[in-house]
This record gives structure tokens, C-alpha cells and sequence, in this order.
């Protein structure tokens, strides 16, 4: 079972072409490592909660997508709006993923506390929202992945089985 990838950057300064994202392909690059996942999708985005919102329901409902990794807008800038877009879309949170992320970055920074992160299921699609930085990507995704593919194998029926 491959599970299939969204990436969604948001980014105002990404989104004109002022700012080459390096969020989008650190997470590309760390999913590429695990042979259960494939990136089928990357799009750039405004800080919109609209634009995201939408985009997100286009991957989950009409691509298939089974994981949505946002990246960015997940601050204290008046223009961070991901953790609202993900929320306006999810029919259930899961909010242990996100819980996770910031257990594991405090221990790096106490920065972590600003993280606004949410996470949630829409039908088949869990959505998780990353940290906006390559760093912090790469303090974050290896973590989470092995327990997020086990999430994903419950929500589609794949196996049930939680003994490990
Ligand atoms: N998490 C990790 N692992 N490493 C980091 O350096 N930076 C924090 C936090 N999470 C950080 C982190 C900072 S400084 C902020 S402001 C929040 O993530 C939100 O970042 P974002 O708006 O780029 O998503």
C-alpha cells in the first residue's frame, strides 16, 4: 500500500515568486525516504484561507490525495491562517500529531510553544500542518511518519492492529 502525498506551501512571498520555497522539497526529500509514501502533488500557495481551504478539499476529495502536509503559516503573523483553513475542512482533529511535533521541537527550542499547528481527518485525507522552516521540517516529519502511516492504515482499513 503506497500512500499518496499533497504537499500545499503557503507562502505569500513563495506565491509572486519573490522567495524560492525550500520547505516544499526538504518535506519531498524526507518523504522520499519512506517507500509507503509518494509525492503525487506540490503546489505553492498565498497565505489565503480560502485559496488553502479549497486547495485542500481539491487533494482530499477530487485527487485522493491520503496525506496533506502543509507547510508554513502556522505563527503568530496577523497573515498566518493554515491551522484555520485545516480546521474549516476536517470533520475530526487529531490533535496528538501536532501535540508530537511540539514535544519533540521544545526540546529544541522553546519556540515551539508559537507552533499553531492543527491536524485533522477529512474523509480518507489526514492533513497535518508542518512548521514553516526546512529545519524545523527535518526536526519534525522523520518522527511522526511511522506513526502517521499506522493512523492512515486504521482510517482506510488497512490494518487494525495496534501491538507493536
Ligand atoms: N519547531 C522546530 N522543530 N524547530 C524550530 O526551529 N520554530 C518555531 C516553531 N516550531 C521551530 C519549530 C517558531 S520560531 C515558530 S514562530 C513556529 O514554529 C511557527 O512557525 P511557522 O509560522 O514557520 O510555521
Amino acid at each position: 500500500m503506497t500512500y499518496k502525498v499533497g504537499i500545499i506551501t503557503a507562502s505569500d512571498k513563495g506565491s509572486i515568486g519573490e522567495r524560492v520555497d525550500l520547505s516544499g522539497p526538504a518535506i519531498e526529500k524526507i518523504i522520499n525516504k519512506f517507500q509507503d509514501f509518494k509525492v503525487e502533488k506540490y503546489i505553492m500557495l498565498a497565505d489565503d484561507i480560502n485559496l488553502l481551504s479549497n486547495e485542500m478539499k481539491n487533494m482530499a476529495d477530487k485527487n485522493n490525495i491520503d496525506l496533506i502536509l502543509t507547510t508554513g503559516g502556522t505563527g503568530f503573523s496577523k497573515r498566518d491562517v493554515t491551522p484555520e483553513a485545516t480546521l474549516s475542512v476536517i470533520e475530526k482533529r487529531a490533535p496528538g500529531i501536532p501535540e508530537a511535533m511540539r514535544s519533540i521541537s521544545l526540546k529544541i527550542t522553546p519556540r515551539a510553544m508559537l507552533s499553531r499547528a492543527e491536524a485533522g481527518i477529512r474523509g480518507n485525507t489526514l492533513i497535518i500542518n508542518l512548521p514553516g522552516s526546512p529545519k524545523a521540517i527535518e526536526e519534525t516529519l522523520e518522527y511522526i511518519i511511522p506513526s502517521v502511516k499506522h493512523g492512515l492504515d486504521i482510517l482506510q482499513g488497512n490494518d487494525s492492529n495496534c501491538a507493536r
